[in-house]
């Protein structure tokens, strides 16, 4: 019997999709291929190497959302071709983004008088949100200055050296210098003392941080907003304060209620929050609200009337999909203040529970605060022999993805491994990465230190001779080579 090496070239929904071709041929990969594919093998062959990706229940890298209930799933998979921008067409959509716009820029203590609507858009993230508030400030900075007849070409922003790369992208692309308070050991936020020393009659805005994404802390921006109030008044200037609270937006409204951070203070005229962080949709939305109409000058909205009637615009980009401001919408309404405040609660005690056992363990130095975003970001006591890098790399066989980085000017000697607690890491979840650590540890003691020529800080000087290193010094040179090595392991990819 002749068994044909060649399987049928007929439909894949006739033969098993692995019974066909297309499982053993190879796809061009950089390429349009010439012929089409059945959508069963195109489906299977995707499927099959998505698996490959992390499991992004498991990645307690991101603040971002990744379990949200059937319903909202639903909702969301029905709204999949409405494009956000036809706002004629689909009116109720805009409608329910104008009324997250207020339940937010409330939940904000937005100066709103009774009737009056909010001002503020939905956008793609925390980081389009910052860009629009960016150009808002520099052009009302520019406008006052033109005002005066005062030069226009040296705008800066002060924030920490621990700001989110989008607030470098913002200074690149506006072309505002950035004004860096640095950092240093065990004070990993901006300091707003020096955050107001560097405040100059260039100076469009300082841009304090609620919930650092390095340790989850939040800066004091009452006390910013108090020195900054002192400062204008002695120079004459009016320089505002942006807030970033890509993270902390929707902790702190329900933790920590009587924190002021928001526009209870007279300087904060703009605030950022991602909708896909803590407030608890998928990947894809955030928010930015403005203190009045007066903060956000007229000429940066557009009007365009060709999809029906006058539309206003402010936004980076024009078409994008609806799904996320309806999913926004639903949490808001299902989960109400009191199912906020739960779910944050439920991350705060599973933070503990993850930090009193990373505590036991004698091993590791917590570098994160109790109060601000529900994560716990900790750095070994010791890593002369095994470092933080070492230990996530490790943590990745068991699944999880934690990731390990090196904190920013002036305390980029010091590395840290963090953990996000969204709403949908339990106890369980907890308990179980606590044994996992353990484990890890176990095995890390009984390997040989990976960089062993520096085992203790001990190294051969260029005549044989033994050179004894600082501590500090043998930390920076560990965290250089492995800089390096996760440079060598970045993609090539621009995303
Ligand atoms: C403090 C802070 N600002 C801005 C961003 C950017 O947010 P998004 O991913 O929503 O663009 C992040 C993201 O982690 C953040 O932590």
């Amino acid at each position: 019997m002749v068994i044909s090496k060649t399987a049928s070239d007929s439909d894949v929904s006739v033969h098993s999709t692995f019974a066909s071709r297309y499982v053993r041929s190879s796809l061009p990969r950089f390429k349009m291929g010439e012929s089409s594919i059945p959508k069963e093998a195109a489906y299977q062959i995707i499927n099959d190497e998505l698996m490959l990706d992390g499991n992004p229940r498991l990645n307690l890298a991101s603040f971002v959302t990744t379990w949200m209930e059937p319903e909202c799933d639903k909702l969301m998979m029905d709204a999949i071709n409405k494009n956000y921008v036809d706002m004629d067409e689909y009116p109720v959509t805009t409608e329910l983004q104008n009324r997250c716009v207020n339940m937010i820029a409330h939940l904000f203590n937005a100066p709103l008088r009774d009737s009056e609507t909010a001002v503020g858009v939905g956008t793609v993230g925390s980081s389009e949100a910052i860009m629009l508030a960016g150009i808002a400030f520099k052009r009302k900075w520019q406008k006052k200055r033109k005002a005066e007849g005062k030069s226009v070409d040296k705008p800066n922003i002060v924030t920490g050296a621990n700001v989110q790369v989008c607030w470098e992208k913002f200074a690149n692309y506006f072309e505002v210098e950035l004004k860096e308070v640095k950092l240093r050991e065990d004070y990993y936020v901006m300091d707003p003392v020096k955050a107001v020393e560097l405040v100059d009659e260039n100076t469009i805005c300082v841009a304090a941080i609620l919930g650092s994404t390095l340790n989850g802390e939040f800066e004091d921006v009452k006390l910013l907003n108090d020195l900054l109030i002192e400062k204008n008044k002695k120079t004459g200037w009016d320089t505002p304060i942006h807030v970033d609270a890509a993270s902390g937006g929707f902790i702190a409204p329900f933790l920590y209620p009587e924190l002021e951070w928001d526009f209870r203070l007279p300087l904060v005229k703009s605030i950022n929050v991602s909708g896909h962080k803590y407030g608890l949709v998928y990947a894809g939305i955030g928010w930015v609200i403005w203190r009045t109409k007066e903060d956000l000058p007229e000429e940066l909205i557009f009007h365009i009337n060709y999809l029906g009637a006058d539309q206003p615009t402010f936004t980076l980009n024009f078409s994008k999909g609806s799904s996320q401001v309806i999913a926004q919408y639903y949490q808001l309404i299902r989960l109400g203040y009191e199912g906020y405040r739960n779910v944050m609660e439920n991350c705060c005690e599973n933070a503990i529970v993850l930090r009193e056992g990373l505590e036991k363990m004698g091993r590791f130095k917590i570098v994160s605060k109790d109060n601000g975003v529900p994560l716990v970001a900790f750095s070994l006591k010791d890593n002369s022999c095994h470092d933080e890098f070492e230990v996530s790399d490790m943590l990745r066989r068991f699944g999880w993805i934690v990731p390990a980085y090196t904190m920013p000017a002036d305390a980029q000697h010091v590395t840290v491994l963090r953990v996000v607690i969204r709403e949908d890491f339990s106890r369980t979840l907890a308990e179980r990465l606590i044994i996992d650590i353990t484990k890890v540890l176990h095995e890390l003691d009984a390997l040989p230190a990976k960089i062993s020529a520096k085992i203790n800080g001990v190294e051969k000087g260029l005549n044989g001779t033994v050179v004894k290193k600082t501590v500090l010094e043998t930390q920076r040179e560990i965290t250089d080579v492995w800089k390096k090595f996760v440079k060598a392991r970045k993609t090539q990819v621009i995303c």
